[in-house]
């Protein structure tokens, strides 16, 4: 069985920074990518627009164009989302809509996953003008959604967790206030941010990571597979129910691949006081969202359920950014392919099968 797809976008990707960059883009080229959204959750963020503004970070210019040198002009698109800090102002949207350098911004839990210390509490911009700028001017939000600052039951307890307490208290609020402000929900992994996905207007959108749709928290803490420890957390079984249900819903228009591939080396992954967050999947999501498709019962083998998986990968999210369908495309082969570490310029890197004791996936890539 094969399946000729058009070239995708990955809607949410760490590319990171330096000689390991380089890297990260071939892992990303070689799964068929076309564009990137690339995360600016770099040291130091990408927290300005452009290189005359003020401020210590980088700018969203520069780290495009650190991008295109690491071999990402191969991309026919890349957007870098402006990091939302204490000192992102209301002009600085205005100004960098205007120049169309500025197509999106992250709002990221203060401390609350890997490089989200520049961040500001999300009310920060409910009220200072920041949200209300990019709503006016079209730019799209793209929310890491989870409550910071909470400890022990309340981060992830039985009656609820860190995105459950964002999606309930949050998400409404800013709905309501911004009612035309796009929004991508990023790596949902809860049935009640799926609902609100699902119960919001055509401006709310969501990305869902191959992790999220394969596995549970049983899958993580049965042998402590650290790889798959990755924020927000893999959740309960209801809970990716109710992902594979929006994601394999044939007419889905609101759902769409945002791999969150978060590489941290054999240096950084695992410390001798905890670990740090995120799952490597570059070179392999297509390949693992298929598994996760074919996990929910859907046979890729039919025509109905591959353009239901080509809705998911190649076309709900590139339509929700406005970005071109790309004319090339690639195949996926229901072959096994065995899965490497991958050698960076920061040292070895495991993809997420391997750490799940896998080292080979059913499904394979031709380009
Ligand atoms: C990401 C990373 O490593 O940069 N980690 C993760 O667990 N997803 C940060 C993020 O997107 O939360
Ligand atoms: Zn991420």
């Amino acid at each position: 069985m094969q399946i000729e797809l058009p070239k995708w976008y990955d809607l949410h990707v760490h590319l990171r920074q330096g000689d390991a960059m380089k890297s990260y883009i071939e892992a990303q080229i070689a799964m068929g990518c076309t564009g990137v959204l690339a995360m600016p959750n770099t040291s130091p963020p990408v927290s300005k627009v452009s290189d005359s503004g003020t401020g210590d970070g980088w700018s969203i210019e520069a780290y495009s164009t650190m991008i295109r040198e690491a071999g990402g002009e191969a991309f026919s698109d890349i957007i870098v989302p402006l990091y939302l800090t204490g000192e992102t102002t209301s002009e600085m949207i205005k100004t960098g809509a205007e120049k169309e350098a500025l197509k999106a911004c992250k709002y990221y839990p203060p401390h609350g996953t890997t490089g989200a210390q520049s961040a500001a509490p999300f009310d920060t911009y409910m009220e200072n003008g920041v949200f209300a700028a990019m709503e006016e001017a079209g730019v799209i939000l793209c929310i890491h959604g989870e409550e910071h600052g909470l400890s022990g039951e309340h981060y992830f307890g039985r009656e609820s967790n860190a995105e459950e307490a964002f999606y309930q208290n949050r998400m409404p609020g800013l709905a309501q206030k911004f009612p035309k402000l796009k929004i991508v929900c990023e790596h949902i992994t809860t049935k009640i941010a799926a609902d609100f996905v699902q119960q919001s207007g055509d401006n709310v959108a969501a990305t869902i990571t191959p992790q999220h749709l394969l596995y549970t928290t049983g899958d993580m803490v049965q042998g402590f597979k650290y790889h798959l420890y990755c924020l927000p957390l893999v959740k309960f079984e209801r809970d990716r129910q109710a992902l594979r249900d929006a994601v394999t819903e044939p007419g889905n228009t609101k759902f769409f691949a945002g791999t969150d591939s978060a590489p941290h080396s054999a240096k950084t992954k695992a410390t001798d006081c905890g670990c740090a967050a995120g799952c490597f999947t570059a070179g392999i999501a297509p390949q693992l969202y298929a598994q996760g498709f074919e996990e929910t019962g859907l046979d890729l083998s039919d025509g109905k359920a591959q353009e239901t998986f080509k809705r998911f990968l190649c076309t709900n999210g590139a339509a929700f950014y406005g970005l071109n369908a790309a004319d090339e495309t690639f195949t996926l082969v229901k072959e096994e392919q065995s899965v490497q570490p991958l050698e960076t310029a920061d040292g070895k890197v495991t993809p997420l099968p391997l750490g799940m004791g896998q080292s080979t996936i059913p499904w394979s890539i031709k380009l």
